[in-house]
């Protein structure tokens, strides 16, 4: 079978595996609880929130691909089975059925605050065995950063 190497081995490269691992699952996750919120929304801001979070999930997958593709190439193999994500998230779950405009935003406010911490995490982690892959999760942090800050924006 053929198989792919990259410059890393060793340590650096279970630390960036990780890295990317835990950043593959908070984005595809992320991707998940979005369209669960875009689906259930009510409330008098439906169609603004309902357009957002529809934003949202094209930006998470997006950054999955990127994130996943990342790992291939240093020969890192990414895990996007629904039972590996399901097993290793850690963002919040909205509840089942109809979700109220405002807690829609308090939710996402919240999820996102989340991810951003464990993706900065991984940026530090990353600095020094591999600034090429810290690169990639830096952008995808700034993106998440920028959806944190619009929907704290609609508090
Ligand atoms: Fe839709």
């Amino acid at each position: 079978m053929a198989r792919i190497t990259g410059p890393l081995s060793g340590d650096a490269q279970k630390v960036v595996a990780d890295a990317l691992q835990g950043a593959l699952v908070d984005l595809i996750d992320l991707s998940l609880v979005a369209k669960q919120a875009h689906w259930n929304i009510v409330g008098p801001h439906f169609r603004p929130l309902h357009l957002q979070l529809d934003e949202l999930v094209d930006v998470a997958r997006q950054h999955t691909d990127t994130v996943a593709e990342r790992a291939v190439a240093l020969g890192i193999n990414p895990d996007g089975r629904s039972a590996t994500v399901a097993g290793a998230t850690k963002v919040q779950q909205p509840e089942h059925g109809w979700i109220d405009d405002g807690k829609v935003v308090a939710t996402f406010t919240d999820i996102l605050e989340g991810v951003i911490r464990r993706m900065r995490e991984r940026v530090a982690a990353t600095d020094e065995p591999d600034p090429v892959t810290q690169d990639v999760l830096i952008a995808v942090t700034q993106d998440v950063e920028k959806q944190h800050w619009m929907f704290q924006a609609q508090r």
